[in-house]
Protein backbone atom coordinates (compact mmCIF):
# COMPACT_ATOMS: atom_id res chain seq x y z
CA UNK A 1 0.00 0.00 0.00
CA UNK A 2 1.16 3.65 -0.84
CA UNK A 3 1.98 5.90 2.05
CA UNK A 4 -1.31 7.86 0.26
CA UNK A 5 -3.40 5.12 0.65
CA UNK A 6 -2.05 3.93 3.67
CA UNK A 7 -3.29 7.53 5.11
CA UNK A 8 -6.44 7.61 3.54
CA UNK A 9 -7.48 4.38 5.22
CA UNK A 10 -6.53 5.69 8.89
CA UNK A 11 -8.55 8.26 7.63
CA UNK A 12 -11.29 6.43 7.16
CA UNK A 13 -11.17 4.57 10.34
CA UNK A 14 -11.07 7.54 12.38
CA UNK A 15 -13.68 9.26 10.77
CA UNK A 16 -16.59 7.20 11.17
CA UNK A 17 -16.10 6.92 15.14
CA UNK A 18 -15.93 11.05 15.21
CA UNK A 19 -19.12 12.63 17.74
CA UNK A 20 -18.10 15.84 17.99
CA UNK A 21 -16.74 19.09 17.21
CA UNK A 22 -14.03 18.79 19.83
CA UNK A 23 -13.56 15.25 18.44
CA UNK A 24 -13.11 16.44 14.48
CA UNK A 25 -11.04 19.30 14.93
CA UNK A 26 -8.05 16.86 16.29
CA UNK A 27 -8.88 14.59 13.12
CA UNK A 28 -8.12 17.81 11.11
CA UNK A 29 -5.03 19.22 13.06
CA UNK A 30 -3.85 15.33 12.43
CA UNK A 31 -4.13 15.50 8.80
CA UNK A 32 -3.95 19.28 8.05
CA UNK A 33 -2.47 20.78 11.06
CA UNK A 34 1.10 21.89 10.97
CA UNK A 35 2.43 18.45 11.52
CA UNK A 36 -0.69 16.63 9.99
CA UNK A 37 -0.15 13.64 7.42
CA UNK A 38 -1.33 15.24 4.31
CA UNK A 39 1.26 18.45 5.55
CA UNK A 40 3.59 16.16 6.24
CA UNK A 41 3.43 14.91 2.46
CA UNK A 42 3.41 18.51 0.89
CA UNK A 43 6.47 19.02 2.60
CA UNK A 44 8.22 16.00 0.61
CA UNK A 45 7.70 17.11 -2.89
CA UNK A 46 10.37 18.88 -3.01
CA UNK A 47 12.47 15.66 -2.89
CA UNK A 48 11.23 13.59 -6.01
CA UNK A 49 12.25 13.91 -9.50
CA UNK A 50 10.35 16.22 -11.64
CA UNK A 51 8.29 13.91 -13.19
CA UNK A 52 7.30 11.97 -9.86
CA UNK A 53 6.63 15.29 -8.41
CA UNK A 54 3.60 16.09 -11.05
CA UNK A 55 1.99 12.54 -10.65
CA UNK A 56 2.30 12.40 -6.89
CA UNK A 57 1.19 15.93 -6.40
CA UNK A 58 -1.68 15.20 -8.48
CA UNK A 59 -2.85 12.01 -6.51
CA UNK A 60 -1.99 14.28 -3.25
CA UNK A 61 -4.10 17.14 -3.99
CA UNK A 62 -6.97 14.91 -4.77
CA UNK A 63 -6.59 13.31 -1.74
CA UNK A 64 -6.56 16.25 0.50
CA UNK A 65 -9.80 17.38 -1.39
CA UNK A 66 -11.52 14.34 -0.69
CA UNK A 67 -10.75 14.28 2.91
CA UNK A 68 -11.53 17.97 3.68
CA UNK A 69 -14.98 17.10 2.05
CA UNK A 70 -15.16 14.53 4.61
CA UNK A 71 -14.80 16.70 7.34
CA UNK A 72 -17.20 19.10 5.83
CA UNK A 73 -19.52 16.74 5.68
CA UNK A 74 -18.67 15.29 9.26
CA UNK A 75 -19.43 18.94 10.68
CA UNK A 76 -22.35 19.52 8.77
CA UNK A 77 -23.48 16.42 10.18
CA UNK A 78 -22.75 17.09 14.21
CA UNK A 79 -24.18 20.12 13.42
CA UNK A 80 -27.89 19.04 12.34
CA UNK A 81 -27.94 16.56 15.00
CA UNK A 82 -27.36 18.91 17.53
CA UNK A 83 -29.76 21.06 16.43
CA UNK A 84 -32.08 17.98 16.51
CA UNK A 85 -31.20 17.84 20.28
CA UNK A 86 -31.90 20.69 20.86
CA UNK A 87 -35.15 20.93 19.25
CA UNK A 88 -35.71 17.21 21.42
CA UNK A 89 -35.15 18.82 24.58
CA UNK A 90 -36.87 22.22 24.30
CA UNK A 91 -40.02 22.03 24.05
CA UNK A 92 -42.57 24.40 25.39
CA UNK A 93 -44.75 23.42 28.26
CA UNK A 94 -48.33 25.15 27.47
CA UNK A 95 -49.32 23.94 30.90
CA UNK A 96 -47.71 26.12 32.77
CA UNK A 97 -49.17 29.25 34.09
CA UNK A 98 -48.42 32.67 32.87
CA UNK A 99 -45.79 35.06 35.08
CA UNK A 100 -47.90 38.30 36.80
CA UNK A 101 -46.93 41.52 35.12
CA UNK A 102 -47.82 45.05 36.08
CA UNK A 103 -49.99 47.32 33.00
CA UNK A 104 -48.90 50.80 33.32
CA UNK A 105 -51.92 53.41 33.29
CA UNK A 106 -52.27 56.60 30.96
CA UNK A 107 -52.88 59.49 33.49
CA UNK A 108 -56.06 61.24 33.17
CA UNK A 109 -54.50 64.78 32.34
CA UNK A 110 -52.69 62.66 29.10
CA UNK A 111 -56.22 61.02 28.24
CA UNK A 112 -58.21 64.26 28.16
CA UNK A 113 -55.47 66.00 26.45
CA UNK A 114 -56.08 63.27 23.90
CA UNK A 115 -59.51 63.35 24.44
CA UNK A 116 -59.84 67.56 23.82
CA UNK A 117 -57.36 67.72 21.18
CA UNK A 118 -59.56 65.02 18.61
CA UNK A 119 -62.60 66.84 19.41
CA UNK A 120 -60.91 70.08 18.17
CA UNK A 121 -59.14 68.60 15.52
CA UNK A 122 -62.60 67.73 13.90
CA UNK A 123 -63.15 71.23 13.43
CA UNK A 124 -60.31 72.33 12.06
CA UNK A 125 -58.21 73.43 15.07
CA UNK A 126 -54.47 72.26 15.02
CA UNK A 127 -52.15 71.58 18.34
CA UNK A 128 -49.44 73.88 18.71
CA UNK A 129 -47.03 74.42 21.57
CA UNK A 130 -44.74 76.17 23.66
CA UNK A 131 -41.95 75.98 25.85
CA UNK A 132 -42.89 76.37 29.58
CA UNK A 133 -40.04 78.78 30.40
CA UNK A 134 -41.58 81.90 29.01
CA UNK A 135 -40.41 85.24 28.38
CA UNK A 136 -42.20 88.17 30.52
CA UNK A 137 -42.82 90.11 27.11
CA UNK A 138 -44.90 86.82 25.74
CA UNK A 139 -46.36 86.27 28.92
CA UNK A 140 -47.69 89.54 29.65
CA UNK A 141 -46.96 92.60 27.71
CA UNK A 142 -47.43 91.22 24.28
CA UNK A 143 -50.97 90.09 25.72
CA UNK A 144 -51.50 93.98 26.36
CA UNK A 145 -51.13 93.05 30.35
CA UNK A 146 -50.34 96.73 31.99
CA UNK A 147 -47.00 96.59 34.30
CA UNK A 148 -48.93 97.46 37.60
CA UNK A 149 -51.30 94.42 36.49
CA UNK A 150 -52.24 92.30 39.67
CA UNK A 151 -51.37 89.00 37.74
CA UNK A 152 -48.09 89.90 37.69
CA UNK A 153 -47.43 90.30 41.43
CA UNK A 154 -44.75 87.74 42.72
CA UNK A 155 -47.37 85.98 44.65
CA UNK A 156 -48.88 84.76 41.76
CA UNK A 157 -46.08 84.21 39.18
CA UNK A 158 -42.65 82.40 39.64
CA UNK A 159 -40.01 84.72 38.07
CA UNK A 160 -36.45 83.03 37.11
CA UNK A 161 -34.11 85.72 37.72
CA UNK A 162 -33.72 89.22 38.93
CA UNK A 163 -34.80 91.29 36.18
CA UNK A 164 -38.23 89.70 35.49
CA UNK A 165 -37.31 89.02 32.07
CA UNK A 166 -38.00 85.11 32.51
CA UNK A 167 -40.89 83.11 34.31
CA UNK A 168 -42.33 80.19 34.35
CA UNK A 169 -45.49 80.69 31.73
CA UNK A 170 -48.81 81.60 33.99
CA UNK A 171 -51.01 80.24 31.09
CA UNK A 172 -51.09 78.86 28.27
CA UNK A 173 -51.61 82.43 26.26
CA UNK A 174 -47.87 83.37 25.44
CA UNK A 175 -48.48 80.51 22.24
CA UNK A 176 -51.03 82.53 21.01
CA UNK A 177 -48.46 85.59 20.50
CA UNK A 178 -45.47 82.93 19.72
CA UNK A 179 -48.15 80.95 16.36
CA UNK A 180 -49.28 85.04 15.46
CA UNK A 181 -45.44 86.25 14.89
CA UNK A 182 -44.54 82.90 13.28
CA UNK A 183 -47.30 82.08 11.35
CA UNK A 184 -49.58 84.31 8.79
CA UNK A 185 -53.11 84.65 9.44
CA UNK A 186 -55.67 82.62 9.81
CA UNK A 187 -54.83 80.88 13.03
CA UNK A 188 -57.15 77.85 14.11
CA UNK A 189 -55.22 76.30 17.14
CA UNK A 190 -55.34 74.82 20.49
CA UNK A 191 -52.50 75.07 23.03
CA UNK A 192 -52.69 72.12 25.74
CA UNK A 193 -49.61 72.61 28.67
CA UNK A 194 -48.26 72.93 31.96
CA UNK A 195 -48.90 76.33 33.34
CA UNK A 196 -47.22 77.54 36.81
CA UNK A 197 -48.96 80.05 39.49
CA UNK A 198 -47.55 80.19 43.31
CA UNK A 199 -50.87 78.74 44.66
CA UNK A 200 -51.39 75.30 46.26
CA UNK A 201 -54.67 73.89 47.86
CA UNK A 202 -57.47 71.14 47.12
CA UNK A 203 -58.37 73.13 43.76
CA UNK A 204 -54.93 74.40 43.11
CA UNK A 205 -51.81 73.48 42.53
CA UNK A 206 -48.55 75.03 41.60
CA UNK A 207 -48.57 73.44 38.31
CA UNK A 208 -51.79 72.84 36.23
CA UNK A 209 -52.75 72.25 32.95
CA UNK A 210 -54.71 74.42 30.47
CA UNK A 211 -55.86 74.61 27.03
CA UNK A 212 -55.59 77.65 24.96
CA UNK A 213 -57.67 77.96 21.75
CA UNK A 214 -57.05 80.76 19.10
CA UNK A 215 -59.27 81.17 16.12
CA UNK A 216 -58.48 84.42 13.74
CA UNK A 217 -59.78 84.67 10.27
CA UNK A 218 -61.60 87.21 8.21
CA UNK A 219 -65.28 87.83 9.36
CA UNK A 220 -65.23 85.97 12.62
CA UNK A 221 -67.78 86.54 15.61
CA UNK A 222 -68.85 85.73 18.48
CA UNK A 223 -71.20 83.64 17.43
CA UNK A 224 -68.28 81.60 16.06
CA UNK A 225 -66.87 81.40 19.50
CA UNK A 226 -70.45 80.52 21.06
CA UNK A 227 -70.70 77.70 18.43
CA UNK A 228 -67.30 76.44 18.90
CA UNK A 229 -67.64 75.94 22.67
CA UNK A 230 -70.95 74.58 22.36
CA UNK A 231 -69.91 71.89 20.04
CA UNK A 232 -66.45 71.00 22.54
CA UNK A 233 -68.72 70.91 25.56
CA UNK A 234 -71.15 68.49 24.33
CA UNK A 235 -68.84 66.17 22.63
CA UNK A 236 -66.36 65.90 25.89
CA UNK A 237 -69.10 65.43 28.33
CA UNK A 238 -71.31 63.53 25.97
CA UNK A 239 -74.56 65.02 26.50
CA UNK A 240 -76.73 66.14 24.03
CA UNK A 241 -77.82 69.42 25.64
CA UNK A 242 -75.74 71.75 27.65
CA UNK A 243 -77.33 74.54 29.32
CA UNK A 244 -74.06 77.53 28.66
CA UNK A 245 -73.82 81.36 30.20
CA UNK A 246 -71.36 83.97 29.41
CA UNK A 247 -70.63 86.14 31.94
CA UNK A 248 -68.94 89.38 31.37
CA UNK A 249 -65.57 89.56 32.76
CA UNK A 250 -62.21 90.87 32.02
CA UNK A 251 -58.87 89.76 30.81
CA UNK A 252 -56.71 92.35 29.13
CA UNK A 253 -55.61 90.57 26.04
CA UNK A 254 -59.53 90.41 25.04
CA UNK A 255 -62.29 92.67 24.41
CA UNK A 256 -65.01 91.83 25.24
CA UNK A 257 -64.48 89.06 27.84
CA UNK A 258 -66.36 86.67 28.91
CA UNK A 259 -66.63 83.27 31.60
CA UNK A 260 -68.73 80.80 30.94
CA UNK A 261 -70.31 78.59 32.86
CA UNK A 262 -72.07 75.18 32.39
CA UNK A 263 -75.52 73.90 33.99
CA UNK A 264 -75.32 70.94 36.31
CA UNK A 265 -77.39 69.33 39.04
CA UNK A 266 -76.23 66.76 41.42
CA UNK A 267 -77.87 63.05 41.51
CA UNK A 268 -76.33 60.70 44.71
CA UNK A 269 -73.32 63.47 45.25
CA UNK A 270 -72.45 62.55 41.87
CA UNK A 271 -72.29 65.72 39.31
CA UNK A 272 -74.54 65.39 35.76
CA UNK A 273 -73.47 67.95 33.31
CA UNK A 274 -76.11 69.82 31.30
CA UNK A 275 -78.94 70.30 32.86
CA UNK A 276 -80.09 71.78 36.43
CA UNK A 277 -80.14 74.93 38.31
CA UNK A 278 -76.70 75.02 38.99
CA UNK A 279 -73.65 76.83 37.36
CA UNK A 280 -69.99 75.68 37.13
CA UNK A 281 -67.59 77.83 35.85
CA UNK A 282 -64.97 75.99 33.44
CA UNK A 283 -63.15 78.72 30.97
CA UNK A 284 -62.90 82.30 29.88
CA UNK A 285 -62.57 83.94 26.79
CA UNK A 286 -63.43 86.66 24.75
CA UNK A 287 -62.44 88.28 21.35
CA UNK A 288 -58.97 89.03 21.08
CA UNK A 289 -58.06 92.24 21.76
CA UNK A 290 -56.96 94.67 18.83
CA UNK A 291 -53.70 95.12 21.14
CA UNK A 292 -52.84 92.01 20.80
CA UNK A 293 -52.80 91.32 17.34
CA UNK A 294 -51.14 95.00 16.77
CA UNK A 295 -48.65 93.52 18.59
CA UNK A 296 -47.86 90.41 16.46
CA UNK A 297 -48.65 92.42 13.08
CA UNK A 298 -52.09 91.37 12.24
CA UNK A 299 -53.43 93.80 10.14
CA UNK A 300 -56.86 94.24 12.66
CA UNK A 301 -59.18 95.85 9.54
CA UNK A 302 -58.25 92.28 7.89
CA UNK A 303 -58.34 89.74 11.08
CA UNK A 304 -60.18 89.52 13.99
CA UNK A 305 -61.09 86.58 16.07
CA UNK A 306 -61.41 85.01 19.69
CA UNK A 307 -59.66 83.29 22.39
CA UNK A 308 -60.29 80.91 25.40
CA UNK A 309 -58.43 79.13 28.04
CA UNK A 310 -59.73 76.12 29.75
CA UNK A 311 -58.26 74.07 32.84
CA UNK A 312 -57.48 70.89 31.89
CA UNK A 313 -57.28 69.22 35.02
CA UNK A 314 -60.43 70.40 36.32
CA UNK A 315 -62.24 69.53 33.26
CA UNK A 316 -60.69 65.75 33.91
CA UNK A 317 -61.86 66.36 37.56
CA UNK A 318 -65.72 66.79 35.95
CA UNK A 319 -65.72 64.51 33.61
CA UNK A 320 -63.93 61.35 36.11
CA UNK A 321 -65.27 62.08 39.30
CA UNK A 322 -61.98 62.90 40.75
CA UNK A 323 -62.02 65.40 43.97
CA UNK A 324 -58.81 66.71 44.28
CA UNK A 325 -56.26 68.18 42.42
CA UNK A 326 -53.13 67.40 44.63
CA UNK A 327 -53.61 63.41 43.90
CA UNK A 328 -52.99 64.13 40.42
CA UNK A 329 -49.12 65.15 40.49
CA UNK A 330 -48.23 62.90 44.00
CA UNK A 331 -47.59 60.08 41.33
CA UNK A 332 -48.99 57.66 43.98
CA UNK A 333 -49.43 54.02 41.69
CA UNK A 334 -52.05 53.45 43.56
CA UNK A 335 -54.02 56.14 42.54
CA UNK A 336 -52.84 55.79 39.20
CA UNK A 337 -54.62 52.71 39.06
CA UNK A 338 -57.43 53.12 39.96
CA UNK A 339 -58.46 56.66 37.72
CA UNK A 340 -55.76 55.98 35.30
CA UNK A 341 -56.90 54.54 31.97
CA UNK A 342 -55.74 50.96 30.26
CA UNK A 343 -53.98 52.14 27.30
CA UNK A 344 -55.34 48.80 25.76
CA UNK A 345 -58.94 49.42 26.86
CA UNK A 346 -59.73 52.99 26.39
CA UNK A 347 -63.36 54.33 26.89
CA UNK A 348 -65.78 53.84 24.37
CA UNK A 349 -65.96 57.68 23.53
CA UNK A 350 -62.55 58.09 23.12
CA UNK A 351 -61.20 58.60 19.22
CA UNK A 352 -57.86 58.94 19.55
CA UNK A 353 -55.65 61.67 17.72
CA UNK A 354 -55.10 59.32 14.70
CA UNK A 355 -58.50 60.04 14.06
N1 LIG B 1 -55.16 83.03 30.19
C1 LIG B 1 -56.35 83.10 31.03
C2 LIG B 1 -56.01 82.60 32.44
O1 LIG B 1 -55.07 81.88 32.60
C3 LIG B 1 -57.44 82.29 30.47
C4 LIG B 1 -57.98 82.89 29.23
C5 LIG B 1 -59.03 83.75 29.26
C6 LIG B 1 -57.41 82.60 28.02
C7 LIG B 1 -59.53 84.32 28.15
C8 LIG B 1 -57.89 83.18 26.85
C9 LIG B 1 -58.97 84.04 26.95
O2 LIG B 1 -57.37 82.93 25.65
O3 LIG B 1 -59.46 84.58 25.81
O4 LIG B 1 -56.70 82.91 33.35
Amino acid sequence: MSDLEKINSIFNAKIDSVKSKDELQNLKTDFFGKNGQITNQFKNLGSLSAEDKKEFASRLNKLKDSLSKQIENKNLEIETQEINEKLKNEKIDVTLPIRSYRQGKIHPVSQVIDEISSIFSEIGFSVAEGPDVETEYNNFTALNTPEDHPARDMHDTFYLDKDKRLLLRTHTSPVQIRTMLNEKPPFKIIVPGRTYRSDSDQTHSPMFHQLEGLHIDKNITMSHLKGCLDYFIKEFFEVKNVKMRFRPSHFPFTEPSAEVDIGYRLENDKIVIGEGDKWLEILGCGMVHPNVLKNVKVDTKKYQGYAFGIGIDRLAMLKYGINDLRAFFETDYRWLSHFGFDPLDVPTNYRGLSK
